[in-house]
């Protein structure tokens, strides 16, 4: 946002990002797995996996500058990764930290080749802690495959789920995958016949009594492109190679009831998802655009859009060169209920 209009709070921000140098691995592994005593009682365990996690996949989730959770993948068959061990600091439990960390490490992954992901637990039903763990798993979409009842010893029972990473991807996994990208892009070009099918996306988004007051355009010629960045100041998404205008006729659906706002943000999460599940990246810039600079307007006059159609939000679209930042959410309990509002 620009102009610190709409802001998140900085306790609330985090990203994750794949680490490659050992010394930083060793060094955030070591930091959050003696903070974890509940789960990494054993010293000489603990201390294998601050060990090895110099030779794994490593992922790490930071608030700020300070990590607060670790991911490590570790080969353990050509086509299969084991998520080896994982770590979120307690105050940052419940807060979606370990799946955005899952999620970067299930797509990298998937990009690598890997069809499976294992990992190991204690079984449900040995403590509180571990059941937890269970159900997070679970939740990611695990699934049970064998348990070795002494595996490590007979008071931990060694439960070992698996999970196809070459699945197709759920709704709710894409929904939950989506995030505002706002690094830079590859400059690969986006096929004519995706961008056509994030804007059939759009299109297809329900409007206020099917009124259908959005309208989409798709910019990929690189010479259109450059003159309505040279009207985005500050610059965004300058480097992605093609761009999505949305537009929006203010008219009412009936009587004085006008769902423009309505319409277009849902046919805008439509596409997000698109964009999403085609392997691209994007942001929903619309406070950018339309602040009283009203760049909006300068880029609808680029486009030669005419009178009647208001330039709302532009959407970059392309491949990431980075990971996604995965901002934390408030927990579920917090902003969802059954059966009425809590009474407190
Ligand atoms: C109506 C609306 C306007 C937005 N405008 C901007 C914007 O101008 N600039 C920006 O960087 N992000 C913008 N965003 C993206 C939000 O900042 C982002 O959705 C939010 O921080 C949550 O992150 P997530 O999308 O990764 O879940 C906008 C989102 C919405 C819904």
């Amino acid at each position: 946002m620009k102009g610190g209009k709409c802001r998140e709070t900085n306790a609330a921000r985090a990203s994750v990002r794949q680490i490659t140098d050992p010394e930083e691995k060793q060094r955030i592994a070591d930091s959050i797995l003696k903070a974890l005593p509940e789960w990494f009682e054993v010293p000489e365990t603990r201390d294998e996996y601050i060990r090895c996690s110099r030779e794994w996949l490593f992922f790490t989730a930071f608030a700020e500058s300070r990590p607060i959770g670790f991911l490590c993948l570790k080969e353990t068959g050509r086509e299969t990764v084991e998520l080896a061990v994982m770590g979120v600091l307690k105050e940052y439990h419940r807060h979606g930290i370990g799946k955005a960390l899952f999620q970067a490490a299930k797509e990298a992954s998937r990009l690598q080749g890997y069809e499976f992901m294992q990992v190991k637990t204690v079984r449900m039903g040995c403590y509180d802690d571990y059941d937890d763990t269970n159900r997070f798993y679970l939740a990611l979409g695990f699934k049970e495959l064998e348990v070795f009842p002494d595996f490590w010893n007979a008071e931990n029972p060694c439960q070992v789920y698996v999970l196809s990473l070459k699945d197709r991807e759920s709704i709710p996994d894409l929904i939950s995958r989506r995030r505002s990208y706002r690094g830079k892009y590859k400059p690969d070009r986006v096929p004519r016949e995706h961008l056509t099918a994030i804007l059939q996306a759009g299109l297809d988004a329900p409007s206020g009594c099917n009124k259908q007051t959005t309208s989409l355009i798709a910019v990929d010629d690189p010479a259109v492109l450059e003159k309505l960045h040279a009207a985005i100041d500050p610059p965004v998404g300058t480097t992605a190679p093609a761009m999505i205008c949305v537009l929006t006729q203010r008219i009412n659906a009936y009587r004085d009831r006008c769902f423009a706002v309505q319409d277009y943000s849902a046919a805008i999460e439509n596409m997000l998802l698109a964009i999403t599940a085609l392997g691209y990246q994007s942001c929903w810039y619309e406070g950018h655009i339309t602040d009283t600079d009203r760049i909006g307007d300068r880029l609808a006059a680029v486009l030669g859009v005419p009178e009647g159609y208001e330039l709302v939000c532009i959407l970059p679209v392309g491949i990431a060169e980075t990971e996604p930042a995965a901002p934390a959410k408030k927990p579920f309990e917090e902003r969802a209920w059954f059966n009425g509002f809590p009474q407190r």
